[in-house]
């Protein structure tokens, strides 16, 4: 039986900001920016918006009627939650307008989480076929302003259907989970940014990407020419570079230069968006299968990567009918518009937070079809808008 990736859709806010802009108030080069770290926009997040709304708007764009009866489960995958008790799947179940008669549950481990919430889904499946589960990786990367970290911030959701009539990828059984108690990047229950140690953080990245796929190709006998592509997790598009080049060397030969480019077409929105944490190993999967060079029956290779830490490596194989099973993302990025680095940084301070207090937000500027319209004692507030 396949069991994998039905379809996929992306989400993230209205408004951006030109990372050349960014550089230039803080007194960067901007080549550093959109060379160096390989980001040229980054998505910017009002008040109105936090990880809720954002993956309510992505799961309603894969929703049909039909398809809505069929959930029985929705994970949502976050590094970003709102609550520390309530799974912020509940809200999303809530808004979506989905039947009472189904599982909602969050799952955390930094940027790895949404892949476990596929392998999850994987077994729920296999258990019973006729199962159709929602995972939604969702999250808003938040490293304060004027840090090192700001560049590669970013926002988003990458909704997807997991069930056994996959139209997008057919999950192949061998995967490798690889995981070590590692301090390069984690949030106190007390902070709203997260404390990290970028570097390290890249350098750990590289080891448990060899380490996963050394031991992926022990298991199975493949090479990396079994492969149309490898996809990888992208906090920023540099980092899937080194990756790649770690394991590439100073190899030139015809595979190497397909991995080069497949990598390239991968990196298209990530560029755009920048860092979803848990969505951006889909988000740059979504961005291969629109930009790259696929075709039904290959087969893609993905890194999942979460600080603290975790990596997977496992693979799938692409199915007929792909292009139509996600939205037209190229389309969607094209309504956004600019902000000034003011208006950035207005929205960044402007959020809730940890604040008890009750708020209103003013909501006549944001017509996305979700919106977080406040908090009222002690409870947040959700408005459906279309
Ligand atoms: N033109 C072109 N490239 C330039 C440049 C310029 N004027 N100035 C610097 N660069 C390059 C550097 O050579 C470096 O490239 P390299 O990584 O290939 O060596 C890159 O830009 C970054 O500059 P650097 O000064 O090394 O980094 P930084 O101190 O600004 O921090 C991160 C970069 C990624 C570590 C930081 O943004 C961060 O901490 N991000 C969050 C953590 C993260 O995303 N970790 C990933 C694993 S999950």
């Amino acid at each position: 039986m396949k069991i994998g990736i039905d379809k996929m859709a992306f989400a993230t806010t209205d408004q951006y900001i030109d990372l050349r802009e960014l550089a230039t108030r803080r007194g960067v080069d901007p080549n550093k920016y959109t060379i160096g770290i390989g980001q040229d926009r980054q998505a910017v997040v009002p008040p109105t918006q936090d990880i809720v709304t954002l993956g309510a708007t992505a799961a309603a764009k894969l929703l049909t009627p039909a398809l809505a009866k069929r959930i029985s489960t929705i994970m949502v995958a976050t590094e970003s939650g709102i609550d520390n008790s309530k799974a912020s799947a509940i809200y999303v179940k809530h808004l979506l307008g989905l039947n009472d008669f189904v599982r909602t549950v969050e799952l955390k481990e930094a940027c790895y989480s949404g892949t476990a919430a596929i392998q999850f889904a994987r077994g729920l499946v296999a258990f019973n076929p006729q199962e159709t589960v929602l995972v939604i990786a969702t999250d808003i990367a938040r490293y304060g302003l004027n840090t090192p970290g700001e560049v590669t911030q970013g926002a988003g959701a990458v909704a997807m259907l997991i069930s056994a009539h996959p139209h997008v990828l057919a999950i192949e059984p061998t995967t490798v989970a690889y995981s070590k108690d590692i301090m390069d990047f984690w949030r106190p229950l007390y902070a709203t940014e997260a404390i990290v140690n970028g570097k390290y953080s890249t350098n750990v990245y590289i080891d448990f990407f060899l380490q996963a796929f050394t031991r992926y190709q022990q298991l199975t006998g493949q090479t990396l020419a079994d492969f149309a592509g490898l996809v990888f997790h992208l906090p920023f598009t540099k980092m899937g570079k080194k990756a790649l080049e770690g394991l590439l060397g100073d190899r030139t030969d015809a595979v190497a230069q397909r991995m080069r480019q497949q990598l390239h077409a991968s990196q298209v929105y990530c560029r755009q968006v920048g860092n979803l944490y848990t969505g951006s190993l889909y988000l740059a999967l979504m961005s291969l299968l629109q930009n790259g060079q696929v075709k039904a029956g290959d087969r893609l290779g993905l890194f999942s990567y979460g600080s603290g830490a975790e990596g997977e490596f496992y693979s799938g194989i692409v199915q007929e009918g792909f292009t139509t099973a996600l939205n037209d993302i190229a389309a969607d990025l094209k309504t956004r518009h600019q902000v000034s680095i003011d208006q950035y940084e207005r929205f960044f301070n402007g959020r809730l937070g940890m604040k008890s207090a009750d708020r209103q937000f003013d909501l006549s500027h944001d017509r996305r079809p979700f919106v977080l319209a406040g908090q009222q004692n002690h409870q947040r507030i959700y408005r459906r808008q279309k």
